[in-house]
C-alpha cells in the first residue's frame, strides 16, 4: 500500500490491522468504513485515539466532548485520523466507598483499550483527580505513543463576596456549622453557589496537583496546565495536543521516552514547591512503578528538604489556579526552579524542559516567587518513620501547625470510620488539645480503597473550646484541599497487620516530622505481645472487584497499584491474530 504511512519515519502500528489485503485487513477497514469513513480517510495516516472520560457523572469532566473535538481538529488538521473512545470515569464526589478505590481499574481499561485498538498515538482526556492516574498508569504500561490533555480548572465560585476554593473553604465553614458559628440557611447559599462551572477543582488539590504534575513530567504542552476549563486557550491547547499527537505517532515518542526517574524527580519538585495534595505522592509512586522508574517514598523526604513553597495558591496559599495561570502558569514555576531540575529531561514537544522555559520570569510574584524569596522555606512535605510506621508514613508540613510538627501525646483510638463516628462528638470522649487522634483500618484493604478519612474532624466539644488543630495519624489519604497536622498513608496499614492496629487508648506517641520519626511509646515485646492476641483478620470479601482489589492492592508507599500491574505487557499490535 502506497500512501501516508510510507511518508513517516517510521511504520505505523495501525498498518498492522490495515494493510493487509487478506480477510483480517479487510474486516478490520469495513469496521472503519461502517463509521462512514471514505478510504481517502484512513489511507495509512496516524490513527489518533481519544482517550475521553466525560461522564455525566463526573462534574468535573463535563466539558470533554468540546474538548474532544478540539483534539480531533488538530489531528486533521495535522494529516491523522481521529477515533474517539469511552473509557470507564471516576468522580471524586459521587462514587462511594472512594473513586480511589477503582484508579486500578480505570487504569486497566485505559491499557487495554489502548493496547486492544489500532491506535498509533492517544490523547488522554483526563480531570477529577483519580482519572489523571488512572490514564497515565495505563498510558504508561500501554508504552503507545500517549499526550495528556487535562480539564482546566473550574470558574472559582464566589460566596459572599469572597473567591471559595471548594474544598478548602468547605472544610472550614462545615466546621463553623459544627461550632454553631453558621446557620444551615447559609450553608444551603454556600452549596448552590459552590460549583459554578465545569472543569476541576481550582484551588491545589489533586487534580490541580495532577494537572501541574503532567506538565512537570513531560506529558503535557507547556502551559497546558493551569489553563481555566472556561478559557478559550485550553481549547486551542487541546487543539495543539492532537496535531502533536500525529507527529508522536511518526515519531515514535513513547511514554517511556518521558517518563524517566528525572522526569519525576522534576514533577515532585514541582508538586512540592506549589505545595500539592499529599495523594499526588501515592499517584506518582504507582505511574513510577508502571513505567519501571525505582521511585521510593523517601526520595519525596530528600526533595522536600531542598524545595520551598514558591506557588501561592490554596491550600498552602492564598490564591486560586487562575492566578497562577495569569502569573505564566506552570512554565513560570518552572523557571522559578531551574537550578533544582534536570532541564536536559525530554518533554512531550520534542524539546528538553531547559528548552520549554520561558524566557521572562512570572508577571506576579505575589502569585510565584523566586526561590530566594520563596513563600515558605523547604520542608513542605515530611516521610516519617518509626515503629509505628516501619515502611513510612506521609505529613503535609506545608498544610499543618508548625507548633505540632513535633509533639508526644497520649493516644484516642478509633477501630474504624463507623466507631469514630460514633465517638468523635461524645462530650464524655476521654480527649484533650494535646491528645493524638488515631483512626485503624481506614488503609488500601482496611477500608479498603483508602478513602480521604485522615483529616479526622476535631472532637465537637474542643473545636467549642477554641481548639483547631490535633495530631491526628491514620492509614487514610486526606483530600489535597484539607489542612491539619495530619499524618497518613502508614505502612504496612493495620488492616494488613501494621503496628497502627496495635495502639490503644493512652499509648503515648512521638512526632518529630522534621527528623522524619514516628514512634509508639511501647516496647517491642509490649508489641509483639498485643500482635500474637491480635490475628490479622481475613478479607470480607468474596467475589467481584473488591475482592481482587484487597487481594492485590499493594500498600500505599508502593502506591496502591496491584502487585500484577506493574511494569508493561508486550504490544499486542505486534503479535499474530487470536
Ligand atoms: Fe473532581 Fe475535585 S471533585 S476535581
Ligand atoms: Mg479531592
Amino acid at each position: 500500500m502506497t500512501g501516508p504511512e510510507t511518508s513517516g519515519s517510521r511504520p505505523l502500528r495501525s498498518s498492522r490491522w490495515f494493510a493487509g489485503h487478506d480477510v483480517p485487513g479487510f474486516a478490520h477497514r469495513t469496521a472503519l468504513r461502517a463509521l462512514g469513513l471514505s478510504r481517502q480517510a484512513f489511507d495509512g495516516r496516524p490513527i489518533i485515539g481519544i482517550c475521553n472520560s466525560w461522564s455525566e457523572a463526573v462534574s468535573c469532566n463535563m466539558h470533554f466532548r468540546s474538548l474532544a473535538d478540539s483534539v480531533r481538529r488538530g489531528v486533521l488538521q495535522a494529516g491523522g485520523l481521529p477515533i474517539e473512545f469511552p473509557t470507564m470515569s471516576l468522580g471524586e464526589q459521587l462514587m462511594k466507598p472512594t473513586a480511589m478505590l477503582f484508579r486500578n481499574l480505570m487504569s486497566m481499561d485505559v491499557e487495554e483499550s489502548i493496547r486492544a485498538y489500532p491506535f498509533d498515538a492517544v490523547v488522554l482526556l483526563g480531570g477529577c483527580d483519580k482519572t489523571v492516574p488512572a490514564q497515565l498508569m495505563g498510558a504508561a504500561s500501554a508504552d503507545v505513543p500517549a499526550i495528556m490533555v487535562t480539564g482546566g480548572p473550574a470558574t472559582p465560585a464566589v460566596f459572599r463576596g469572597r473567591q471559595i476554593g471548594v474544598g478548602t473553604d468547605l472544610w472550614k465553614y462545615t466546621d463553623d456549622v459544627r461550632a454553631g458559628r453558621m446557620s444551615l440557611e447559609d450553608y444551603d447559599e454556600l452549596e448552590a453557589a459552590a460549583g459554578p462551572s465545569v472543569g476541576h477543582c481550582p484551588e491545589m488539590g489533586t487534580a490541580s496537583t495532577l494537572a501541574a504534575i503532567v506538565e512537570g513530567l513531560g506529558m503535557t504542552l507547556p502551559g497546558a496546565a493551569a489553563a481555566p476549563a472556561v478559557d478559550a486557550r485550553r481549547y486551542q491547547t487541546a487543539e495543539a495536543c492532537g496535531a502533536r499527537a500525529v507527529e508522536l505517532a511518526w515519531q515514535g515518542i513513547r511514554p517511556s521516552d518521558i517518563l524517566t526517574a528525572e522526569a519525576f524527580d522534576n514533577a515532585i519538585t514541582l508538586m512540592l514547591a506549589a505545595g500539592g495534595s499529599s495523594n499526588a505522592v501515592i499517584h506518582l509512586l504507582a505511574i513510577a512503578g508502571r513505567a519501571g522508574v525505582d521511585l521510593r517514598l523517601d526520595r519525596f523526604h530528600e526533595l522536600a528538604a531542598r524545595t520551598p513553597l514558591v506557588v501561592n495558591v490554596r491550600p498552602a496559599g492564598e490564591h486560586l489556579v487562575e492566578q497562577l495561570f495569569h502569573a505564566g502558569g506552570i512554565p513560570s514555576v518552572l523557571k522559578e526552579l531551574a537550578p533544582l531540575l534536570h532541564l536536559d529531561a525530554l518533554t512531550i514537544n520534542g524539546k528538553t524542559v531547559g528548552e520549554n522555559l520561558p524566557a521572562r520570569p512570572a508577571p506576579d510574584r505575589g502569585v510565584v516567587a523566586s526561590l530566594d524569596a520563596p513563600f515558605q522555606p523547604a520542608g513542605g512535605l515530611a516521610v516519617v518513620r518509626g515503629n509505628l510506621a516501619p515502611d513510612g508514613a506521609v505529613i503535609k508540613c506545608s498544610a499543618a501547625s508548625e507548633e505540632l510538627l513535633r509533639h508526644r501525646g497520649r493516644a484516642v483510638v478509633f477501630a474504624d470510620m463507623a466507631d469514630l463516628a460514633a465517638r468523635i462528638d461524645d462530650p464524655d470522649l476521654d480527649v484533650d488539645a494535646d491528645s493524638v487522634l488515631v483512626l485503624t483500618n481506614a488503609g488500601p484493604k482496611g477500608a479498603p480503597g483508602m478513602p480521604e478519612w485522615g483529616q479526622l474532624p476535631i472532637p465537637q466539644k474542643l473545636l467549642r473550646a477554641g481548639v483547631t488543630d490535633m495530631v491526628r495519624i491514620s492509614d487514610a489519604r486526606m483530600s489535597g484541599t484539607a489542612f491539619g497536622t495530619v499524618v497518613l498513608h502508614v505502612s504496612p496499614e493495620a488492616a494488613a497487620g501494621g503496628p497502627l492496629s496495635l495502639v490503644r487508648d493512652g499509648d503515648w506517641i512521638q512526632l518529630d516530622a522534621r527528623a522524619g520519626r514516628l514512634h509508639l511509646e511501647v516496647d517491642e515485646a509490649g508489641l509483639a505481645a498485643r500482635r500474637a492476641a491480635k490475628p490479622v483478620a481475613a478479607s470480607r470479601f468474596r467475589r467481584g472487584y473488591q475482592s481482587l482489589y484487597v487481594d492485590h492492592v499493594l500498600q500505599a508507599d508502593e502506591g496502591c497499584d496491584f502487585d500484577f500491574l506493574r511494569g508493561r505487557s508486550a504490544d499486542p499490535g505486534s503479535e499474530p491474530d487470536g
